[in-house]
């Protein structure tokens, strides 16, 4: 343990420091308050530890990302449950332990009946997220708190994928359908997205697989937007299905998961208008136009977000062996190609994040736009589990920032008629 000094209005004062198992120092000024009167102001928290954790690794400079030591560019050969499983519980999954799980992911994935009568009262235009978030919450009126919390993680995980299918159907009118038994999680998601009772379906191999790279990829990514929002609200005492759902409000965002559906749509702006890159590389460098490259830039990468290039060699092999032709994948590598090359990029540091090439992958594996948000949620799932169960089990306290007041100074009322 080391020491940080800080001198304040001339008096000095001394703060631990904690050292993480990675070698990142954290100054730890828990008495910081007491012991001067002052607060740290860190908008958007970018130099702020929330916590400790032991689940997820990130080196933004040298664009590493490891799953409780795993690093993720060997992990797209495991099956997504396993990654799940490695996550919430800390070690990878034996035969047995893993054969139990994804038994109990099978058999809880059917939704309690009346359940689906909430989808009769969403309109048809409703967003599958806003489908997900409220269905999900509305998961702790049938099983509440102080049931067996390995039980109620294994109901929300298997649960997600068949209310996020659900949400689909009722957005194109066809009916639900069920879970098959002897399907693999993502195998099972497909059948139920793409399925109808009036002919038999046959899961794609090549889908069912990139299905499975993706879930595993967004898997979990330490405080970012929608875990900090999860820790946020869990750390009041919430319940784990509240606390997720508020976690999937937060990745619907455009500046966070909600960046794949904008990318898409982002791209073929660009293709109706011509296919001309610069055009909106000149806009994206123009801050007064109020647009963004999306799927550009991260708040920890600033060299390059691993996930992206295996995402980008993923695209060209699934389109290839699915025989797809997507001119949006050409005009993606283009654009990304371009803005590497301009100052502006290079200065800022900012490189293709997770969502630049997943929607181009979605598209092919035909995931509709609006449905590409939700299928990060499903990948990010045991990522949000894993983050409340450890804050539960390390013991927290309500998370609760303070802040600089800005406002008026003390004033009188006045009654309306004399204002
Ligand atoms: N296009 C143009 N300029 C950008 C972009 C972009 N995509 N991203 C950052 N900048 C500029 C920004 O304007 C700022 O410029 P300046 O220093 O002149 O003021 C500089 O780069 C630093 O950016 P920042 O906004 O301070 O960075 P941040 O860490 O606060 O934000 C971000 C990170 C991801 C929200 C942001 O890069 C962004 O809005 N990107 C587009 C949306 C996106 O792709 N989001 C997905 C993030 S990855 C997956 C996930 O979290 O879901």
């Amino acid at each position: 343990m080391g020491t940080a000094k800080l001198i304040l209005d001339g008096k000095e004062h001394d703060f631990p420091t904690t050292t993480g198992s990675e070698g990142e120092v954290g100054i730890d000024i828990a008495k910081l308050r007491a012991a001067t009167g002052a607060i740290t102001l860190d908008e958007g928290y970018g130099n702020t530890g929330s916590c400790k954790s032991a689940i997820t690794f990130i080196d933004g400079e040298r664009g590493i990302l490891r799953y409780r030591g795993y690093p993720i560019e060997q992990l797209g050969a495991a099956r997504f449950t396993e990654i799940a499983y490695l996550l919430i519980y800390g070690h990878l999954p034996n035969a047995a332990e893993f054969e139990a799980w994804r038994d109990k992911l099978t058999r809880h994935s059917l939704l309690h009946e009346d359940m689906k009568k909430f989808f009769e009262g969403f309109p048809a235009t409703a967003h599958p997220m806003a489908m997900l978030s409220a269905m999900v919450a509305s998961l702790s009126t049938y099983y509440p708190d102080d049931q067996d919390l390995d039980l109620n993680i294994v109901r929300l995980l298997a649960k997600a994928k068949t209310i996020a299918a659900f949400s689909y159907k009722k957005s194109i009118g066809q009916p639900f359908m069920y879970p098959r038994n002897g399907y693999n999680y993502a195998e099972n998601f497909l059948h139920m997205m793409f399925s109808v009772p009036a002919e038999p379906y046959e899961v794609n191999p090549v889908v069912a697989r990139a299905l499975n790279l993706l879930l595993i990829l967004h898997a979990d990514h330490e405080q970012n937007c929608s875990t900090s929002t999860v820790r946020m609200v869990g750390s009041s005492g919430a319940n784990l299905f509240s606390s997720i759902s508020a976690g999937i409000s937060a990745l619907w965002g455009p500046l966070h998961g909600g960046a794949n559906q904008a990318v898409i749509e982002m791209l073929e702006r660009i293709r109706d208008d011509g296919g001309g890159y610069q055009k909106f590389i000149d806009l994206a460098k123009d801050k007064e136009s109020g647009f963004k490259l999306m799927g550009f830039g991260h708040r920890v990468y600033k060299n390059f977000d691993p996930r992206s290039l295996i995402l980008k060699a993923a695209a060209d092999e699934v389109l290839d062996e699915l025989g797809i032709d997507d001119p949006l994948l050409d005009l993606a590598k283009g654009l990304e190609r371009v803005a590497l090359e301009d100052s502006y990029f290079v200065e800022r540091k900012l490189y293709p994040n997770v969502d630049f090439y997943s929607g181009i992958l979605y598209r092919a594996m035909g995931i509709p736009t609006n449905m590409f948000t939700v299928m990060f949620a499903l990948g990010r799932l045991p990522g949000w589990i894993a983050q409340w169960k450890e804050m539960r089990e390390e013991g927290y306290r309500i998370n609760r920032p303070r802040q600089i007041y800005i406002g008026e100074t003390a004033r009188d009322w006045v009654p309306v008629e004399r204002r």
